[in-house]
Formats: C-alpha cells, structure tokens, sequence
C-alpha cells in the first residue's frame, strides 16, 4: 500500500533528513586511510544522539549497526568492520536516521585517499545517475520513468545497474510501497502522486550487475569482482515538483 504524506509530514521527514545530510558532511570529513568503518558507526551512534535521533537500520531484521559500510566490490549492506581503510578504497556509507518517528534514508559512496580514474568516474556517474533519477521524480510521471532514465544514463556509459537491490517509499516505515528499480521501461508502473515519498538508490558497476550475498546473510558483493558504488536520496514529490529530503 503506497502512503501519501501531508505537507507536515514531509516537514518532519525533512528534518531527520537534514540531520542525515550533516552526518554525511561529517562523514567525508573523516573517510581516509587508516580509519576503520567500525569508527565512523560509532561517530554516526554519537551524532545522532546529539541531534535527537535513532538509526533506524540498528536492530532492523537483526542487523546490528547504525549504517552499512560497503568497500570496493560489496554493492550494499555490507558491516562496518575493524580493518582499515586503505588508499584506492571506495566506501559507501548507508543509514536510514528516525527523528521523532519519521524517517529519511541516504547513501554516499566517498573516495579514500587517492582513487583511480576508474573509481573516480564510476563515483561521479552514479551520482549523476541518481539525480537524472530525481528529475523524473514529478507528479504525473510513472515510476518507470524514475528507474528507465537511470538505466539509459548509467548503461550507456558502460555501467552495469544492480537489479536485486531497489528504491523504496518510505516513511515511518523503512521500507514501504512502492519498490523504485533502477531499470526499466518508460511509461510503465504506478502513476506518481504529490505526497509520496520514495528513496532513489542506484547501485552501479563497473562490470556486470550480478550479485551474490556472502554467508553472513547481508553483505552483497558484485559476483565478477567489480568495482561498486550507490548514491541514495529520499525524495518527496510535490506539486512544486521533486524536493530532497536528505540534502541540505
Ligand atoms: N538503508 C538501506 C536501504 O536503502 C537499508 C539497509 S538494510 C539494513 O534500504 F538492515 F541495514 F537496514
Ligand atoms: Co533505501
């Protein structure tokens, strides 16, 4: 069932949003080599505290941290862990914030040290591909409008686009109707409406876009050792047309 949120609502998925976007800058300014991802969960812990807020994805189906730290060639959901971050590395960092019962989801993927030309373009162009993805975030569209633009931009390219993982609505529910994937036809699926909120979160290879998840359940990895990176946005479609949420 797709939720329509008032203007309120948005407001107060807004404001875990904002928090989520400062977390994000403080974030950049602590990825380098040497730092582990299991440091930058526990500054995520502190900075929520400070602001009010909860992360969302502790305790959410048994997982066990604030945010998802996936280097290199884990797609998604991968754990914060104890080894450091090296120079080359590529890391996205991944948390859902709940601030008083409302929610707002944001993925970045950040550049450690020095990275190749390959990581670095790979890094930009799915950035890019998330807000060509935005722009078709408007009331009237389809959602296959969202998920095709960002197909066509990312393939061609030269990208691979992760089919098993997808956008989702959301709101005082992490995962919620409708399911926004990153590939598709335009034209096709549900019509948008002004006041769904939905995240936005390719996830783009520099191979092919199969996966498989390691034995720990959650860790996604491209299968062919490809590079991956993810940006994620939440996005409220409203009659002034797609606002980001998680952006200050
Ligand atoms: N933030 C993720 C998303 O975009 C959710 C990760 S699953 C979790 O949907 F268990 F870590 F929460
Ligand atoms: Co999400």
């Amino acid at each position: 069932m797709i939720t329509l949120k008032t203007k309120e609502q948005i407001e107060q998925m807004a404001q875990a949003g904002k928090i989520l976007a400062a977390c994000h800058r403080e974030i950049a300014k602590r990825i380098r080599p040497g730092v582990t991802t299991r440091e930058i969960d526990q500054f995520v812990e502190q900075f929520l505290e400070k602001h009010g807020a909860t992360p969302e994805q502790k305790g959410y189906q048994g997982y066990r941290y604030a945010t998802c730290a996936s280097v290199n060639d884990v797609v998604c959901h991968g754990f914060p862990s104890k080894q450091p971050l090296a120079a080359g590395d590529i890391v996205t960092i991944d948390m859902v914030v709940n601030k008083e019962g409302w929610l707002a989801d944001s993925a970045w993927s950040y550049a450690v040290g020095k990275i190749s030309r390959q990581a670095r373009k790979l890094l930009q162009t799915t950035k890019e591909s998330l807000y060509v993805g935005i722009e078709q975030a408007v009331a009237g569209n389809r959602l296959g409008d969202i998920s095709h633009a960002i197909q066509v931009y990312a393939e061609s390219r030269g990208y691979g686009v992760v089919r098993e993982f997808t956008g989702h609505g959301i709101g005082q529910v992490m995962h919620e109707d409708p399911y926004v994937p990153h590939y598709g036809s335009p034209g096709k699926g549900i019509r948008l409406k002004a006041g769904m909120v939905i995240t936005i979160e390719p996830m783009l290879t520099t191979g092919s876009y199969d996966v498989r998840v390691d034995d720990d359940g959650w860790t996604a990895r491209t299968m062919d050792g490809s590079l991956a990176a993810q940006y994620e946005h939440t996005v409220a479609i409203t009659d002034e047309g797609p606002v980001i949420l998680t952006e200050q």
